[in-house]
């Protein structure tokens, strides 16, 4: 069955001119069929770069909604609609205004992990991979970090020059893994290094060996001589880890490390997509235009 879905997908993709585009953090068998598989960052720009007009993005809402305001003139689909990131809403544009007001001298960095309304109101888009540069390299002094707190306050120590303002946004996801859990895990495993995502807490951070995007965590993990290690980010990230790293031994530190948008995401939903292509997504051109500008200022200086 999965056979045959598979290849009535292959052959869509191929008819329809689609590439697929998946995150890291879906379930094995869509980032086994996808054309690219990814961090954020690196999707973001594989969306600029493909040649096909039309993405299929198996990841959650405001990655499709990235690859659309990049590139208006593709058309972007959702494997499913509904997978949507909780923390992408986790400020609002009042209280964007009201920082802005209250501080002079201010830059509105927005995680990319936030809806195309809250990237209208802000100064550039960082993703975990290229945040510390970027805000480095910002003439402002004060920073206003959005949504999430935790990647926030994970930057901000590395750039002790800056005044920064933070979001209470978090993930739920990465929350749910605390540091009794990991110390727990480390006591089981003691040889093992422990590499985390900065979505984490920042006791969770305090703790670990190593600390960046999945795609960080994975070439740590391929280039380490170490043979084991504890992951603290969603588990879709482990079949990645495991093609990359043989011989090598990777532990979760809870049972469910899991992200229930990404996982909304199926072969059948791929094919039905590719087949009736709904799931469109749809943003008016004066959003595109205001959302690109963080974007593409992102782009500009992580390159
Ligand atoms: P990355 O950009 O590191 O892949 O992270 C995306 C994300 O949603 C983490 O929860
Ligand atoms: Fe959002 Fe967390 Fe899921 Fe990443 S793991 S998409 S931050 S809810």
């Amino acid at each position: 069955m999965t056979n045959i879905l598979i290849d009535k997908i292959k052959e869509l993709k191929k008819d329809k001119n689609f590439v697929i585009l998946s995150h890291f953090y879906v379930n094995d068998e869509i980032q086994e069929i996808a054309d690219f598989v990814g961090d954020s960052y690196y999707l973001s720009k594989a969306a600029t770069n493909c040649t096909e007009k039309n993405i299929l993005f198996c990841g959650v809402r405001f990655m499709g909604e990235s690859a659309k305001i990049l590139n208006p003139e593709k058309r972007v689909f959702m494997a499913d609609m509904n997978a949507d990131c909780p923390m992408a809403h986790m400020v609002d544009v009042e209280k964007i205004k009201e920082v802005k007001e209250s501080y002079d001298d201010l830059a509105v960095v927005c995680y990319i992990n936030s809806t195309a309304l809250i990237k209208t109101y802000s100064d550039v888009c960082v993703t975990s991979a290229n945040a510390v540069k970027i805000v480095k390299e910002l003439k402002e002094k004060n920073i206003y970090f959005i949504p999430d707190s935790n990647l926030g306050k994970f930057i901000a120590k590395q750039v002790p020059e800056k005044n920064f303002i933070f979001n209470d946004g978090y993930c739920p996801v990465h929350a749910e893994i605390t540091a009794e859990d990991v110390i727990k895990t480390k006591k089981a495993y003691p040889n093992a290094l422990v590499l985390s995502h900065p979505e984490c807490t920042e006791e969770v951070l305090s703790i670990s060996d190593y600390i960046g995007s999945t795609s960080g965590i994975i070439k740590f993990a391929k280039e380490h001589n170490n043979k084991e290690f504890i992951i603290c980010t969603e588990n879709g990230i482990f079949y990645e880890l495991k093609n990359n790293c043989p011989g090598k031994t990777f532990f979760e530190v809870k049972e469910k490390q899991i992200c229930p948008d990404m996982k909304l995401i199926t072969l059948e939903k791929v094919l039905d997509v590719l087949t009736n292509l709904n799931n469109e997504i749809i943003l008016d051109n004066e959003t595109i235009k205001a959302a690109k500008k963080p974007l593409l200022r992102m782009h500009e200086i992580a390159k």
